[in-house]
């Protein structure tokens, strides 16, 4: 079969080291004919990387011009995300778009719409919905071994991992928000994803910025994006610290994220609660499912690179086939919603209805 023509915008973090060793593999399914960025060094390290991109360019358009490109890779900052895909699907191309689909709910929504009357496919990087161990997981629910799932835990916080201030993860018009919308979205969406369909109702959330204020007094040993920032003074009006509830027709949802607490811990991990069985999920590493008291599964590590191959050719395969799959943006508008609920509590302070 032919093999589809690919152009990627954005040759960061994300692009080296999770999409560029995707295509690696893929190179049955398609043909990368240009890498792009801003900055032309980062789009000529890709093409140095993997000989097989054809062209390098700084300004997308000539690749959305291009009548041979069939599908785009959006890889940029948040802010990014709506603009680029807009015109990419106008332009007639299929798209995949990194997590979180955009800075919020309202312009999500505008980007769905688009796919529909482009009749092209928009999927999202909701790149654990491809983990084997969440896959496991929403089976295990589907067959009933839960039981009710009456509560759902889930913490994702960090010890030092706020980014370098002033670049495009704290600045809030550029991002849309911290940790939640950075990580949080992650979280959710896996949630929402194994619940299968639950209906949001109300929520209250908590946001604070407190230890990104006084960076003297921050040992920032893990700092990341610091090359797109000034570490010590640039502009952070995003939240670093999250918390909340959230009711749903089926389990309650209650949370904690931090990119940064004065605990030296990384906890990163999903608790399902039901009646017959329990699991927890741990970012990044396994899953243990119990039935009652006993230890009945215990998955794997699950493989990080697998992941974003398999979300990448699931992508690929849906831009023939013309199938919606699991990350397409219709099941992702929830958890887009979810977000923009949680920051408007804490923005007000009070409970929210969805
Ligand atoms: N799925 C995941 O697990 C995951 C992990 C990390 C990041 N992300 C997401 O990926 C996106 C990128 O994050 P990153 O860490 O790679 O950021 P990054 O800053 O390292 O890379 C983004 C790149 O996009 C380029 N860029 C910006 N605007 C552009 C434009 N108009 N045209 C061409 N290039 C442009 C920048 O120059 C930069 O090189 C973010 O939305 C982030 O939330 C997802």
């Amino acid at each position: 079969m032919k093999k589809t023509v690919i152009a990627v915008i954005g040759c960061g973090r994300i692009a080296n080291n999770a999409h560029f060793p995707a295509f690696a593999q893929m190179d049955d399914l398609i043909e990368i004919k240009y890498a792009c960025d801003l900055i032309p060094e980062k789009a000529q390290a890709m093409k140095d990387k993997y000989p097989a991109v054809q062209n390098v360019i700084t300004d997308y358009h000539v690749a959305l011009d291009d009548p041979e490109v069939e599908a785009v890779y959006v890889l940029t900052p948040n802010y990014a995300h709506y603009t680029i895909t807009m015109d990419a699907l106008k332009a007639g191309k299929h798209v995949f778009c990194e997590k979180p689909i955009t800075v919020n709910y309202a312009l999500s929504c505008e980007m769905a719409k688009q796919a529909d009357e482009s009749g092209k496919i928009l999927n999202i990087g909701v790149c654990n919905r491809f983990h084997k161990s969440v896959e496991m997981l929403e089976q295990l629910n589907r067959e009933g071994k839960f039981g009710n799932i009456y509560h759902v835990y889930c913490s994702f916080r960090s010890f030092r991992s706020i980014p370098g201030l002033g670049g495009p993860f704290t600045i809030k018009e550029q991002s849309g928000g911290g940790v939640l919308i950075d990580w949080g979205i992650h979280f959710f969406d896996l949630i929402l994803y194994i619940l299968g369909g639950a209906r949001l109702q109300t929520l209250t959330c908590d946001a604070h910025s407190c230890l990104a204020k006084n960076m003297k007094d921050y040992h920032y040993t893990s700092m990341w994006a610091e090359e797109t920032s000034d570490v010590e003074n640039g502009v952070n009006d995003v939240e670093e610290f999250i918390t909340g509830y959230i009711r749903t027709d089926k389990a309650g949802i209650s949370f904690n994220g931090a990119w940064a607490q004065n605990i030296n811990k990384n906890e990163m991990f999903i608790d399902f609660l039901g009646d017959k069985g329990g699991a927890r999920l741990t970012y990044g590493k396994k899953f243990e499912f119990y039935d009652g008291e006993t230890l009945v599964t215990e998955a794997p590590e699950y493989d990080i690179p697998d992941m974003y191959l398999r979300e990448s050719r699931a992508f690929i395969e849906s831009t023939r086939s013309g199938e919606k799959n699991r990350s397409n943006i219709d099941s992702i508008l929830e958890s887009a919603k979810l977000l923009d609920a949680l920051y408007q509590s804490a923005d007000l302070g009070k409970e929210v209805t969805i």
